[in-house]
């Protein structure tokens, strides 16, 4: 059956890897994201948000994830390891919710509410979760917003000084942090970033790896979150703009700086937009090449195999989660 985060965090900062942690909303993508975890061997967090539950209904989404363990046993697996996991759970309610209807581990996100707000809320959600053995991510910093300047950014670190208090009072499993990266295609204003000379792309600042060292030094071998962690593929961003699209100065993290932070004590990268780009990517090549086709597996299809790919890249180039089960 599923399973809830604990043995995989501990084992993912032993063997100096990260847990990749997917968003769905639709079939295809499940599909990929379960295809290329069994092909890899690796174990995997299935996301969803509150917009994916209610894009998809929670029932369909619940029955969907228990589906998937069975699928992963289908393409071999003995002992799939899969988490499904509330993404940005903001009140006790939708956490409570989501732990009734089944899911392994839920994140209540009170990293905008006042310090002692957090505290109090996340701690509400720890002590309900933890009757049902589900467990719970916490967050402390906040991600930047694509209008924040690089001041306004940084002064929502999450603070070091902060952390130990957070996760003692409340008990959390894990803790999200800020530290550069944010959500969506944009993280980075093109103001914010230099320009390789050769290739006139975007080079983004550097994550904030000290602020990293003073958090685990503070909380020896506790799970770390990175969100916001989507690369943003050139390769995708180029094909969706040559087939009608339109995102200019897309920018993600650099894959460098996540397999650097996935052998530290971050165990969980959590990755949507990338899988969005390879669909949309896919779907308009096949829209401008063939355009009398209407036949929504023929487009969706593709997406998937794409998406199937960029995950296993993630896996296995990037998060080194493959052959640990
Ligand atoms: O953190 C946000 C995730 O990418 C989910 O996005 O709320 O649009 O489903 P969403
Ligand atoms: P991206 O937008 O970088 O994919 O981040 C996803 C995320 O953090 C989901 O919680
Ligand atoms: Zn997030």
């Amino acid at each position: 059956g599923l399973v809830n985060t604990r043995e995989m965090f501990k084992k993912a900062i032993n063997g100096g890897y990260a847990i990749p942690a997917f968003n769905f909303n639709n079939m295809e993508q499940l599909q990929a994201i379960i295809k290329a975890a069994a092909d890899l061997k690796s174990p995997v967090i299935l996301q969803v948000s509150k917009g994916a539950r209610n894009y998809a209904n929670p029932t369909l989404l619940r029955y969907m994830s228990q589906g998937a363990v069975e699928y992963a046993k289908e393409l071999g697996v003995k002992h799939p390891e899969i988490v499904i996991h509330l993404d940005h759970g903001d009140s006790f309610e939708t956490c409570k919710s989501c732990i009734d209807a089944g899911f392994s581990s839920v994140m209540i996100d009170g990293s905008s509410l006042p310090y002692d707000e957090n505290v109090a809320l996340t701690k509400k959600v720890v002590e309900y979760a933890h009757q049902f053995d589900v467990t719970v991510e916490g967050e402390l910093g906040v991600l930047a917003g694509v209008e924040d300047d690089v001041v306004a950014a940084e002064s929502h670190y999450t603070k070091p000084e902060e952390v130990i208090d957070f996760v003692t009072k409340t008990g959390v499993d894990s803790l999200a942090i800020s530290i550069g990266t944010s959500h969506g295609a944009y993280k980075f204003t093109p103001e914010q970033c230099t320009r390789d000379p050769k290739t006139g792309r975007l080079v983004p600042p550097p994550l904030a790896f000290d602020v990293l060292d003073a958090i685990m030094e503070k909380l020896p071998g506790f799970p770390i979150v990175l969100h916001g962690s989507s690369s943003v593929p050139q390769e995708y961003v180029d094909m969706i703009n040559k087939y009608g699209g339109k995102l200019p100065d897309a920018v993600g993290i650099p894959e460098e700086q996540l397999r650097k932070a996935s052998k530290s004590a971050v165990c969980k990268i959590n990755i949507d937009s990338d899988s969005r780009l390879a669909f949309t990517a896919a779907v308009r090549k096949v829209f401008a090449e063939h355009p009398a086709e209407f036949d929504p597996r023929k487009y969706c299809g593709p997406a998937r195999d794409l998406m199937t790919e960029l995950y296993k890249h993630k896996i296995k180039e990037v998060l080194g989660s493959d052959n640990k089960l």
